[in-house]
């Protein structure tokens, strides 16, 4: 039996019992903060926390790792709920494609972008990818995260993406942390299917799906709905086709086109729709009717140079929004969410409080974890972190680009 105690902490934070499912509208300025604190972790989960001054000390001394927090905030560990960390090779020359003058959509369009990524990932073997994708989350873990949602949609043949899926089911194993597996055969059409949807979308729904199933390899189901890529009938198709193998929707919609996505696949049913780069009244109307989560990924917009989702605009219309990385060799090189967390506040005007909730909170119930993630709270999980001596908690995003996670607890 593992015990960690975690004493004089200068602020802890997202506590509380009876939590909200996720903080919408103005209530996500709604941070508790307990200062000078404790907390007790055994067998990382979450037994007991509360006032310095109520603590009534330990009985059992034996087995516990004592941590003095003297100036540190303890926060439950952010919640990753959209990464595609599986991949083959890093994709620097798009980058500096783009910045020569081509977008994201021109490049994708010369046989670059996901169709790149699928080449590199059909020549490397699955402990290969196994190993090298292990090496990132730990380097995520490293920054604070605690849970984390990866895409398979670098295969694109039935091989290669079974492929991908036995890696994030080995991850899924051996990682101290949730893992959700999310499959996103419909991330584009092979160059073999360019004129040939039909053929495509039924090798997703008559060979890969059934054999997902039965390998047990996905939570999720996941289409990206774009202009150039899926159709708001096709993402239907495969949705639907999906649900009837026990995946949730949880989608890419709204990235570069307002298409109708987002209504869509709220009606199917989504944990979540993510990207909203672009966003009409419509889309905010069918989210206000619906439990569905909208993410919004900035570093995305940041690195391909896209507007940023209007987060301000959910909010005020009484929305919730979760933050994730979107962590991939094309469009985001980094599944560090506390880069996140900074261009949420600096581009999306996030406040520091409503960004905290939207990668604590509002994160875990975009990957379906809410039950046991998302707040320090009794019986969730004692995945959180501790941060250096820092000022204040607006500290973090304010000084960018340095890591201020001493530790996740995992
Ligand atoms: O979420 N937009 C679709 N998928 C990824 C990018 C994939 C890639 O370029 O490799 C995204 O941004
Ligand atoms: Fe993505």
């Amino acid at each position: 039996m593992s015990k960690i105690l975690i004493k004089n902490i200068k602020g802890l934070v997202q506590y509380g019992e009876d939590m909200p499912i996720a903080r919408v509208g103005r209530d996500m300025q709604h941070l508790p903060i307990l200062e000078n604190a404790y907390l007790a972790i055994e067998d990382n989960i979450i037994v007991a926390y509360g006032a310095m001054n109520e603590w009534e000390g330990i009985t059992d001394w034996r087995n516990v790792e004592v941590i003095d927090a003297d100036g540190k905030y303890v926060l439950p560990a952010f919640c990753d709920s959209h990464t595609h960390i599986v991949f083959a090779k890093s994709r620097e020359e798009e980058f500096v494609d783009r910045i020569k003058g081509l977008t994201y959509e021109e490049i994708a369009l010369k046989g670059g972008g996901i169709l790149n990524s699928a080449r590199r990932l059909a020549e490397k073997s699955e402990d290969e990818l196994f190993e090298e994708a292990l090496i990132r989350v730990k380097k995520v873990m490293a920054t604070g995260t605690g849970a984390i949602e990866i895409k398979s949609g670098y295969g694109l043949t039935v091989e290669a993406e079974i492929k991908m899926l036995r890696v994030i089911k080995r991850l899924k194993e051996v990682l101290p942390i949730a893992v959700k597996a999310t499959f996103l055969g419909a991330h584009a059409f092979p160059t073999k299917f360019k004129e040939n949807h039909r053929g495509y979308i039924d090798l997703i729904i008559n060979e890969l799906l059934p054999k997902i199933e039965e390998e047990q390899l996905a939570d999720y189901i996941d289409v990206f709905c774009e202009r150039n890529y899926f159709s708001l009938e096709e993402m239907e198709e495969i949705l639907i086709a999906g649900k009837k193998h026990g995946l949730i929707p949880k989608v890419h919609v709204n990235q570069f086109s307002v298409m109708g996505g987002i209504a869509k696949a709220i009606e199917l049913g989504a944990l979540s729709v993510d990207h909203l780069e672009e966003i009409s009244d419509e889309d905010i109307d069918a989210i206000k009717h619906s439990e569905c989560m909208p993410t919004l990924l900035p570093s995305c917009s940041h690195f391909i140079s896209i507007p940023f989702g209007n987060a301000r605009k959910l909010i005020e219309a009484g929305l919730p929004i979760a933050l994730a990385s979107d962590f991939n060799p094309g469009t985001t090189p980094t599944g560090n969410l506390q880069v996140v967390f900074s261009l949420a506040c600096i581009k999306m005007k996030l406040t520091p409080e409503e960004a905290i909730n939207a990668l604590t909170l509002n994160a875990a119930y975009a990957m379906g974890i809410n039950e046991t993630h998302g707040s320090i709270s009794l019986g969730k999980s004692g995945n959180v972190i501790i941060t250096n001596e820092i000022p204040s908690l607006a500290y973090i995003p304010y000084a960018f680009g340095e890591n201020h996670i001493e530790r996740l607890i995992s």
